[in-house]
């Protein structure tokens, strides 16, 4: 044999010995794996739930509506063709996604946490962490800092590298859409009657803005009068928050009387005709969804329980895993 050969053969039975063990730790576990799973990230990126825990308390600390304004980015994400981070997605010349979708503009608020969480992430482990998980545990940390319940989250989401206004425009629920639409759009995705309940108890953080509910207060249904289901103490209130006028359309109104803490108040204000929106209030209207509110306002800790629960099967909607999707470098562009 000459020296060539040798070498050859060598290398040969190198790469075979090596390379071959390679494909099972390293490139089998990762890239292919098909299903979520809790320790995705264990040896790839060991801080990242401190990473993410430490960035939405500061945030919390700021500003605690903060906490609203991220669960409500990761239902909006979610909802939209699945929780692929395609949400975050910026629009440029010739790309129009969600983000400045109608029911998204001026209205979803956290980008900058997100980015925050994705810079600190790129100095520990670069390129590893999808926006979509960070979103997805950004949501968790929310809920429970705010006093909800903890849920373990199964990670290993990629990025979406496509997103369409149209999308987001046809499947975010509107706060003014009937009870049986607004489940048409969680069925569609896997969700059932019961996760719209129990996800509407998201509302139990956060404000609205009055243009999401004005009609009740002055105009329901083009009869010239308020809401009759609405409770009057809480009439007066809230038209003197939102008076009749453009200019106080961005104003700001409490989704529950209990705006900042998780808890299941919100349910407890259904049952008084003292929800906000209209989609809310509809919640006792039917018999069906009716008997799961009074059940919520009498139970905080089924509530929770319950809670945690939707989250899961939220954070499963429509998920990129295996080669599909990538990993974002930056969670506003996709990496060419
Ligand atoms: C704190 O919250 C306010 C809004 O309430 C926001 O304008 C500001 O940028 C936040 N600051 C930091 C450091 O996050
Ligand atoms: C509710 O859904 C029905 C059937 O898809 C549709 O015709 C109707 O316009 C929807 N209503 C609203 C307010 O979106």
């Amino acid at each position: 044999m000459t020296p060539k050969i040798i070498s050859h053969l060598t290398l040969s039975c190198c790469l075979f010995l090596f390379w071959f063990p390679c494909v099972h730790s390293q490139m089998y576990p990762f890239p292919y794996r098909q299903l979520l799973d809790y320790n995705f990230y264990d040896r790839s990126c060991p801080r990242l739930l401190m990473i993410v825990r430490y960035n939405v308390w500061a945030a919390l600390k700021n500003d605690t509506r903060m906490a609203a304004s991220l669960l409500r980015m990761h239902f909006h994400d979610c909802i939209v063709d699945g929780c692929e981070g395609s949400v975050l997605l910026d629009d440029t010349k010739d790309f129009k996604g969600e983000k400045n979708a109608p029911p998204n503009r001026n209205s979803l608020r956290g980008f900058e946490v997100i980015d925050n969480i994705k810079t600190d992430l790129e100095i520990f482990c670069p390129s590893t962490v999808s926006c979509a998980d960070i979103l997805t545990l950004a949501a968790r940390e929310a809920v429970s800092l705010s006093g909800g319940p903890f849920w373990n989250v199964p990670l290993g989401r990629r990025d979406g590298i496509t997103a369409s206004q149209k999308s987001a425009i046809e499947q975010i629920p509107s706060p003014i859409e009937p009870l049986q639409n607004i489940t048409a759009k969680f069925t569609s995705k896997g969700l059932d009657i019961k996760d719209v309940v129990v996800l509407s108890g998201g509302h139990t953080l956060g404000f609205a803005q009055c243009f999401t509910f004005k009609r009740r207060l002055f105009n329901f249904e083009g009869s010239g009068n308020p809401d009759p289901a609405l409770d009057s103490s809480v009439l007066t209130k809230l038209q003197s928050i939102c008076p009749n006028q453009d200019a106080a359309n961005s104003n700001l109104a409490p989704l529950d009387s209990s705006a900042v803490r998780f808890d299941n108040v919100y349910y407890t204000n259904l049952v008084n005709n003292a929800g906000l929106l209209e989609s809310d209030q509809a919640l006792v209207k039917d018999p069906n969804t009716a008997t799961m509110v009074n059940l919520y306002s009498g139970n905080p800790f089924l509530f929770s329980q319950d809670f945690a629960a939707s989250m899961m099967k939220l954070g499963n909607v429509g998920v990129l895993t295996g080669l599909n999707g990538q990993i974002r470098k930056r969670c506003g562009s996709v990496n060419y």
